[in-house]
């Protein structure tokens, strides 16, 4: 499996569930990867599932996404280890569900630092060595909510909502140096973030799925490596939805 063979890839949010996966499906097709979570410790169970499945370490980072001298002190080791970085995932998001009326104005700020805020500081730090060697990729991890809203998630779909308009400027801007960007718009997909909710708002949920069940987060790393890879060299500024076929 060789379709990102050598290429350098930065994955935030790496130390679980959507990044985890997307790590060890880029690994898989040959990439080097230089990955991104709050705390070091938590990428080592990532470093252990990619030695098991015969790849090479990956070097581990900390960063809390929405503070750029952190942001920047990733780049810089990737520069400095790989010379070079190919690829941009920025996956790290966050959830602080309320109604509007009771949300705490602290919550709107987290959400919309993380998730917004936090992939612009990784994106500015990356287009300058992709714009030098003239070649990048940037895959943002959006949501179907960025689309249809969500009532309780007004902080969460408008930092992805912003996410969404972010790829397609960018896209626009970045062109011209051969830098795609794209995001990728998950339905209901299985990890940590979806776990927090009650049995029955997963059942309501299921009955809005028409393929009848919860998306894996190798589905949304499958979408991923298509992206990252060449097959999708004719493909900027666009949303890919991995969710079941829930929104059309
Ligand atoms: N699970 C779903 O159903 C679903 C659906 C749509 C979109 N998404 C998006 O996919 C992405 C991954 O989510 P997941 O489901 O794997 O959730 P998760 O909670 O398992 O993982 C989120 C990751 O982001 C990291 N993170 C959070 N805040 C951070 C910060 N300030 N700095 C650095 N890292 C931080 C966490 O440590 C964790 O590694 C998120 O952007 C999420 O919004 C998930």
């Amino acid at each position: 499996m060789t379709k990102l063979k050598d290429k350098v890839a930065i994955i935030t949010g790496a130390s679980r569930g959507i990044g985890q996966a997307i790590a060890l499906a880029f690994a898989k097709e040959g990439a080097k990867l230089v990955l991104s979570a709050s705390a070091l410790e938590n990428l080592q169970e990532t470093n252990r599932l990619l030695n098991e499945q015969g790849c090479c370490d990956a070097i581990l980072t900390q960063a809390n996404v929405s503070i750029g001298d952190e942001v920047n002190q990733v780049i810089k080791k990737a520069l400095d280890t790989l010379g070079k970085v190919d690829i941009l995932v920025n996956n790290a998001g966050r959830t602080k569900d309320n109604l509007l009326a009771l949300m705490p104005e602290s919550d709107w700020d987290d959400v919309l630092s993380t998730n917004l805020k936090g992939a612009f500081l990784f994106m500015k730090a990356c287009a300058r060595p992709m714009v030098k060697q003239r070649s990048g990729v940037i895959i943002n991890i959006a949501s179907i909510i960025g689309i249809t809203g969500n009532a309780g998630q007004a902080n969460y779909a408008a930092s992805k909502a912003g996410l969404i308009a972010l790829s397609k400027s960018t896209a626009k801007e970045l062109c011209k140096r051969n830098i795609r960007v794209n995001a990728i718009a998950p339905g209901f997909i299985h990890t940590r973030m979806t776990d927090k909710l009650s049995e029955q708002q997963r059942q309501e949920i299921l009955k809005l799925i028409p393929l009848g069940y919860v998306g894996e987060p190798r589905d949304v790393a499958e979408a991923a490596v298509f992206l990252a890879s060449d097959s999708s060299r004719y493909i900027t500024g666009q949303v890919l939805v991995v969710d079941g076929g829930m929104i059309t």
